[in-house]
């Protein structure tokens, strides 16, 4: 039986389940080269099922990890409306346009389908108008978590079977499911939802099953997208990430200690003591400016022609130049301690109220659980004796998710056990392909390259299947070395060009991880920061507060790199070497050997690693 995954908003991705297990998923931005992509064109859908082997026909059912299941049983993907499917996405007319979350909002017709993204004009996070509007309320999701519907697809004359999955059912399906657990309880996150009070989910997993345990009405997630842009760090989709590097540089506020419960209370609790724009009174409280959302509301509240166009650039707070001010840097630890207190919080009291129901275990997922710095505290704090996360655990894992969902909860299979490996290497291995390099090729020898790394090297290493997730964890690389001081600022300087205060992670053998980091679990996907035990022998491992974004590394996960940095810890005595995507700013990371060589031409590295074959800078075949 083969289901496949369809996830067609922001970080917009494909997955296949295959006889009862997920082996293949893989997001757009890695075919389009666009960054957190929202759109699946009809090329890309081929080249998908190109990599699975697959034929359109071979296709059972497909899935939608999606808002607004009921109202859309008859669907058509990349064939224009007609009577008996009037809603089509991804047809000829619309071929450029990825469905993103117009649905929660309008859903009835054709001429209601743009994009709350635009591309070059600015970014409208699709909260911008719930925000604006009065929260329902409720204790549970209003919506049918699955529903059934007909599709069919552009290159096959079958009608498809398929099936909408609620999101977070989704998000807590791609974390439940590729679990070791046999009982869980899921804590879901992020800053969207179909109403704005369910931009979070708990739920119980018990074998095969996942059911809606309660709606927290936790909505910070939003919020923390929000105040990303306020501070002037650029869209909260993108940018949430630096704002907790950032927050590292600041200094936590006593309001912010004595506040935080109260401003994370879910909304039923709040009453009448903020008003809807709830972002915007928070962000008041904890800067003492007030971004100036009210100039536009008669625009947006009426309709007017061009309203959806208004976006958060109308209320930056904070300018690009006053990002890194001390008192931005302040603004900033303080949202990240609340978002660290608050989910502890709200982890902790799932961890009683369903005590007898999990086994000491959580799961998490949403994109909200992209805060390493919080997961780390959920992990030690809530009383959780084991967390699980899906490395893709915002939208781009929504494919994975709804596919297992159904394979498990619909069709009743039962479940498979993944090992880490099973699920960080999702994508395409270019390996049988050929490729050409205007390089001299050589052997791939790990203690050449160790030694290179030790002497200050970078390495481009590329390897076998694509990461599926935000994180390299070993395929698509940039390796250096964690021990030099000035490492941060090199690579910095010569291939990532990022903010002078984000943190590079470091990747540690896994049996050396509590002699280097204070951690006495483990972190296969790098979703954890962790307190370094000896920052000062990696100095640019390590942020500013002497914590690390660690992965752990176990051999039977990744055998040559985890051989390569043996080999580094046979040369010098520390197991661990610093590991980054292999991408520049503002780029997905790479997909094909030949867009490695094509980095590694463009950027100022030494040298390039793919697969078994090693290749110098200064050693051209024709130089
Ligand atoms: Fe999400």
């Amino acid at each position: 039986m083969n289901i496949v995954g369809i996830h067609p908003g922001h970080d917009a991705s494909l997955a296949l389940v295959k006889n009862g297990r997920l082996v293949h998923s893989v997001a757009m931005e890695r075919f389009s080269g666009v960054k957190k992509s929202h759109i699946i064109k009809f090329e890309y859908f081929e080249r998908f099922l190109w990599d699975c082997g697959l034929q359109i026909d071979d296709i059972d059912y497909f899935t939608m990890a999606f808002w607004n299941a009921e109202n859309v049983p008859w669907l058509n993907i990349y064939s224009p409306p007609n009577e008996h499917y009037p809603l089509s996405i991804f047809g000829r007319d619309n071929v450029d346009v990825g469905i993103l979350n117009h649905l929660d909002v309008h859903h009835t017709g054709q001429e209601n389908w743009r994009p709350s993204f635009v591309e070059g004009i600015g970014y409208t996070l699709p909260n911008l108008w719930d925000r604006l509007r009065k929260p329902f309320i409720s204790q549970s999701f209003r919506h049918k978590l699955v529903a059934p519907l007909h599709l069919t697809v552009q290159g096959s004359n079958k009608i498809f079977k398929g099936y909408f999955v609620d999101h977070h059912t989704s998000h807590a399906s791609a974390a439940f499911y590729t679990s070791p657990f046999e009982k869980s309880v899921i804590f879901t996150v992020d800053a969207t939802g179909r109403e704005p009070d369910e931009t979070s989910g708990m739920f119980l997993g018990d074998g095969h099953r996942i059911n809606l345990f309660k709606n927290p009405q936790y909505m910070y997630g939003t919020f923390y997208d929000s105040a990303t842009e306020f501070c002037g760090l650029g869209p909260g989709l993108e940018k949430a990430g630096v704002l907790m590097g950032l927050a590292a540089y600041g200094n936590i506020s006593l309001k912010a200690q004595d506040n935080w419960k109260k401003w994370t209370r879910p909304y039923s609790k709040r009453g009448e003591t903020e008003d809807v724009t709830y972002d915007d009174w928070l962000f008041h409280q904890i800067s003492g400016d007030y971004p100036y959302v009210r100039t536009m509301i008669p625009q947006i509240i009426n309709k007017e022609p061009n309203h959806y166009m208004y976006t958060r650039e109308f209320q930056k707070v904070y300018s690009k130049e006053q990002s890194t001010s001390q008192h931005v840097m302040n603004v900033a630890a303080d949202i990240q301690f609340i978002a660290e207190r608050s989910l502890v919080h709200y982890a902790h009291k799932l961890f009683k109220e369903a005590s007898n129901l999990h086994d000491n275990n959580l799961c998490v997922a949403g994109g909200t659980f992209l805060n390493c710095n919080a997961n780390y505290k959920v992990m030690t704090e809530s009383g959780f004796q084991r967390m699980h996360m899906f490395p893709a655990c915002g939208d781009d894992g929504l494919s994975a998710g709804s596919a297992l969902y159904v394979n498990h909860q619909v069709k009743e299979q039962p479940r498979l056990h993944y090992e880490p490996k099973d699920i960080m290497y999702l994508g395409y291995d270019y390996s049988n392909d050929g490729y050409d390099s205007p390089y001299v090729e050589y052997d791939l020898d790990l203690d050449i390259v160790s030694q290179e790394i030790a002497d200050g090297k970078i390495i481009c290493w590329y390897q076998g299947r694509a990461e599926m997730g935000p994180r390299a964890l070993g395929n698509r690389s940039f390796i250096c070395d964690a021990r030099r001081k000035d490492m941060k600022d090199i690579i910095n300087s010569r291939v990532k060009f990022r903010e002078w205060y984000r943190p590079f992670a470091p990747v540690v053998l896994n049996e050396y991880k509590d002699e280097w980091f204070r951690m006495d679990f483990e972190s296969p996907f790098m979703l954890f920061t962790v307190p370094c035990k000896k920052p000062f022998d990696i100095p640019s491992g390590v942020h500013i507060d002497n914590t690390a974004r660690v992965q752990t590394l176990k051999r039977s996960d990744n055998t040559k790199f985890y051989d390569l940095i043996k080999s580094f810890y046979n040369l010098t005595g520390v197991p661990v070497v610093m590991n980054t995507s292999l991408n520049i700013k503002g780029r997905p990371i790479v997909e094909t050997p030949e867009q490695a060589i094509e980095l590694f031409n463009e950027s100022d590295v030494d040298i390039l690693v793919i697969n078994d074959k090693m290749y110098y800078k200064n050693k051209l075949k024709n130089g």
